[in-house]
């Protein structure tokens, strides 16, 4: 399975924050916003990895991630030149799908707790359909909302209904069979002028085939899109991180744990960064073994 994560938003919602710097290379609280979907990838065991950026940014992505070889992962960079829309990212990477099933994780959206990794385990392990996810919020309209059947599959989804029909909003985390090039080229634009990903599952769900998984609490997503939830984001990492004694989405300490880098890889990551609580953080892990 290849992974792909959909980092090209200008944010123009964030403006002036991000006019210098995109809505990806934005701290939350201790590490770039895109540590978090590409730790989902990690977990969920992608190696190959397609990362969408907007023009003129990808020096700055390969600054911070470069080819990936330190978080034993392979990094693939490929710029969006337009806006439109996140289904555009099958098409953008339908040669690095190239006959894969897929994972498209989006650049701003922070997944963790406990029960992650299995739940995108079992979301990979599946060959055919889609799988979506649900998470239930009090207001669901700014999101995907889908409503769920007994059976797991979706009765319906909707993009950011005005009177949505439950209160299960879809994060940005999809897995979809290979099909799915196929089907980004047959949706059109939607009234903002955006080709959807709601479309996308919209297709799935007319074959019965989209499936949606509900993350329930203490589970915690979150959609750092505008400057308040950046910032809710940032307060909730730090909090989790402080009661739970360890960090998320630390990257180096997902490939150590997943085998794709060895303990004198992950000494030397600590190294790098001993001026830091992350690289101490490194550091005690290499103490502890695992
Ligand atoms: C997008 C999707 C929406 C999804 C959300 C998750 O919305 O269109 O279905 O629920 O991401 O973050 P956007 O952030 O583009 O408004």
């Amino acid at each position: 399975m290849k992974g792909i994560i959909l980092a090209a938003g200008k944010g123009t919602r964030m403006y002036p924050m991000t006019l210098p710097v995109c809505k990806p290379l934005l701290p939350v609280y201790d590490k770039p916003l895109i540590y978090y979907p590409l730790a989902v990838l990690m977990q969920a065991g992608i190696r190959d990895i397609l990362v969408i950026v907007p023009p003129d940014e990808m020096y700055s992505f390969i600054k911070l991630l470069g080819d990936g070889a330190g978080f034993g992962v392979n990094l693939t960079y490929r710029i969006q030149q337009e806006q439109r829309g996140i289904a555009d990212a099958f098409l953008i990477g339908r040669n690095f799908i190239d006959g894969d099933d897929v994972c498209l994780v989006l650049g701003d959206n922070i997944l963790c707790g406990d029960g992650l990794k299995q739940a995108l385990h079992t979301a990979a392990a599946q060959n055919s359909g889609a799988t979506i996810f649900g998470y239930h919020v009090d207001d669901p309209r700014p999101f995907g909302v889908v409503e769920i059947g007994p059976d797991g599959k979706a009765l319906s989804i909707e993009e950011k209904p005005a009177r949505p029909k439950s209160n299960y909003a879809v994060p940005g985390v999809y897995f979809y069979d290979n099909s799915v090039v196929d089907v980004a080229r047959e949706i059109r634009p939607s009234a903002r002028g955006e080709l959807e990903i709601t479309a996308v599952n919209e297709h799935y769900l007319a074959s019965g085939q989209l499936r949606v998984v509900k993350l329930e609490p203490p589970f915690t997503w979150l959609d750092a899109g505008n400057a308040q939830s950046l910032l809710t984001a940032a307060n909730t990492v730090m909090r989790l991180q402080q009661r739970e004694n360890r960090l998320i989405a630390c990257l180096e300490e997902i490939a150590w744990h997943m085998g794709y880098i060895d303990s004198g890889a992950l000494a030397a990551c600590a190294k790098k960064l001993e001026k830091t609580a992350y690289g101490a953080y490194l550091q005690r892990l290499c103490e502890q073994g695992k």
